[in-house]
């Protein structure tokens, strides 16, 4: 969590920096902050609240003007968001601004007291900067070398020295930073989106490298000081991906831009109409040799997991297990050499899923991830990648990002059926094809819009909401429900439908409005009585079904109907209207909804 950018270079720095904050608020935002060199001194502003009440402040007050700077959004973790828990921490020797947590920071406190330091804030960030001024003695590079070695945890430092006022010093170690190459000005960011408006090119810096960047050059040295050569790397992100566009939040926009996502993401992985995931390291000789799989990741990504093992067990049938990361990394699994283990990840840096990959690789497993962002450490760790192209998602509610983790899930399915000899050439073909013209159903659902947005009127006042479903249409369903939840700030449970009578059905009232997705033939009729059970004590249904379904007169209040496919490729279109009613909910509640209260993207803390 949290953002860092660095500036320097002949633009006001000020202004670039709070532009590229405002590309990495997604990673945390209940507070910001900078620090410009202002006539060669190190002047810091910062302030609790969104970016937008820093630049207030400043607007009001004092806008530091000067073409080298660090800058920061946070997302807190030790101590509350308030104006001297912001970042930059320091004083006017160094300045840092840090996305990580440290974790012997209060050993580190310690050494520091007893140095005479007194300590301002509640941060952990603060003993780092403390650190700094106490080894430095000149040597920037030798200072930075001295500290790493002392904390422990994960870590992104942008850091100023007030005698070298023309450079920015970083150096990362599990939190992610990139350096990115401008003409005659260079950066520093936590993602590339913060830096796209101005260069594509980038290096991506690795644990315990330290980067000394002027507006002309970017040394890269390593633990040792000694200098290294970096591959610049291109950005194939547009800079629209990254700017609302007309919409009137990200959630919509990313919302619209499923099909193409999904169709960048499958196009390449298709070869004769049989899915091809050759170039990502997956061949037929691997797949036979699959015992098991483990499909592990958080929150939506792990959603999509859950479709995964549905359609992989009923393809395949080889056994899958999802696991939460958190959970999986503690619960000692039992993984061999011939099981896969299945990483999935938006942001390809979730602290729990990267630790669960390397338990993963310890015990000998196999790893693949599938992984939205280039170059980050998850991909970087794992054995196998196969890259989702959904663009940058910016939106804290994951959409786009889902749908192509689904769309790499059937691929996969699809290829370890046909390899396990599950399934013939002639029906992996034809899933494929189905696979191929999701894309244009889902065009076609995002005409439902309406109705999702009358539905969601409905649901505006309630406090509770279930979210129902049997199999496929079960596993969709937790991903509708956590959608709701995290946006729109309505309680809501998804409930395997058959299982609603062993307690929870006891909920039920007018008051709890229910959201039935029935989209699988062989569990209809049961889950058509569900509905009837719930209809005739009072809930208000919304019903989320095939196109052909015809529902019994009076079962449901609403429906929304949806475009045919195969049916274990239903949760693909399905899932639009689930996105829209909750992101119509959150809009009429008046909820910030691409910055949900208290969440932030990317979550780099355990
Ligand atoms: C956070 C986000 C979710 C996301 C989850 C996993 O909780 O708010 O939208 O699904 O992290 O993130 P990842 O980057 O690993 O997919």
């Amino acid at each position: 969590m949290c953002g860092i950018v660095g500036y320097v270079g002949e633009k006001n720095c000020t202004d670039v920096l709070i532009d590229g904050l405002s590309k990495l608020e997604y990673r945390g935002y209940d507070s910001a902050g900078i620090a410009v060199f202002e006539k060669n001194r190190i002047v810091v502003e910062k302030s609790k609240g969104r970016l937008a009440d820093l630049n207030e402040k400043m607007t009001q007050g004092h806008k530091p003007v000067g073409h080298c700077g660090i800058g920061h959004t946070r997302w807190a973790t030790h101590g509350e968001p308030s104006d001297i828990n912001s970042h930059p921490h320091g004083n006017k020797r160094i300045t840092i601004v840090h996305n990580g947590i440290i974790e012997n920071y209060q050993e580190l406190k310690k050494f520091l007291d007893r140095q005479g330091y007194k300590f301002e804030s509640e941060t952990d960030t603060e003993t780092i900067a403390k650190l700094l001024d106490y080894y430095y003695e000149g040597d920037p590079v030798k200072t930075i070398i001295n500290v790493i070695q002392e904390i422990q945890g994960s870590y992104a430092l942008g850091i100023l020295f007030r005698d070298f006022p023309d450079r920015i010093f970083a150096v990362r170690k599990e939190s992610p930073l990139i350096i990115g190459a401008g003409e005659g000005e260079n950066f520093i960011a936590s993602d590339v989106p913060a830096i796209l408006k101005y260069t594509r090119h980038y290096y991506l810096l690795e644990p315990e490298e330290i980067a000394e960047i002027t507006a002309d050059q970017v040394i890269v040295r390593d633990v040792h000081g000694q200098p290294l050569e970096k591959e610049l790397q291109t950005a194939t992100w547009d800079i629209d991906a990254a700017e609302k566009g007309g919409y009137e939040h990200f959630m919509r926009k990313e919302i619209y831009e499923q099909p193409t996502a999904v169709k960048t993401t499958i196009t390449p992985r298709i070869t004769d109409d049989m899915p091809d995931l050759k170039e990502c390291g997956i061949n037929s000789e691997m797949l036979k040799g699959i015992r098991r799989l483990f499909v592990v990741a958080c929150g939506t990504a792990m959603h999509a997991g859950m479709v995964g093992k549905y359609v992989i067990e009923k393809l395949a049938r080889v056994e899958v297990t999802v696991d939460i990361a958190s959970e999986f990394r503690y619960r000692d699994p039992l993984i061999s050499e011939r099981d896969l283990v299945v990483l999935i990840t938006q942001s390809g840096e979730t602290a729990d899923t990267l630790a669960a990959l390397r338990l993963a690789s310890q015990r000998g497993a196999k790893t693949l991830a599938v992984v939205n962002v280039k170059g980050s450490s998850i991909a970087r760790e794992a054995d196998m990648v196969i890259y989702t192209h959904a663009g940058p998602e910016i939106s804290v509610a994951s959409t786009k990002a889902y749908s192509v983790q689904l769309a790499v899930m059937y691929l996969l399915a699809f290829s370890l059926a046909y390899e396990k000899g599950a399934i013939t050439k002639e029906r992996c073909q034809e899933l494929t094809e189905a696979l191929k013209q999701i894309p244009e159903q889902i065009e076609e659902t995002l005409k439902q819009e309406d109705i999702c947005q009358y539905v969601a009127s409905k649901l505006v006042n309630a406090d509770s909401l279930l979210y129902i479903g049997r199999g496929l249409d079960y596993a969709l369903s937790m991903e509708g429900s956590l959608k709701l939840k995290e946006i729109s700030y309505i309680h809501s449970e998804s409930y395997a439908a058959g299982e609603l009578k062993h307690g929870t059905i006891s909920l039920i009232t007018e008051q709890m409005p229910v959201i039935s997705v029935i989209t699988q033939t062989a569990l209809q009729e049961k889950t058509i009585s569900n509905m009837k059970e719930v209809k005739a004590r009072g809930a208000k249904v919304t019903a989320i079904c095939r196109q052909s379904l015809d529902l019994p007169k009076d079962i449901a209040d609403y429906v929304v109907k949806l475009p045919e496919t195969e049916e274990l490729l239903m949760p693909m279109v399905a899932v639009v209207p689930l996105q829209m009613i909750a992101y119509y909910t959150a809009v009429l509640r008046g909820c910030d909804v691409d910055k949900p209260r208290n969440l932030a993207k990317s979550v780099t803390v355990e």
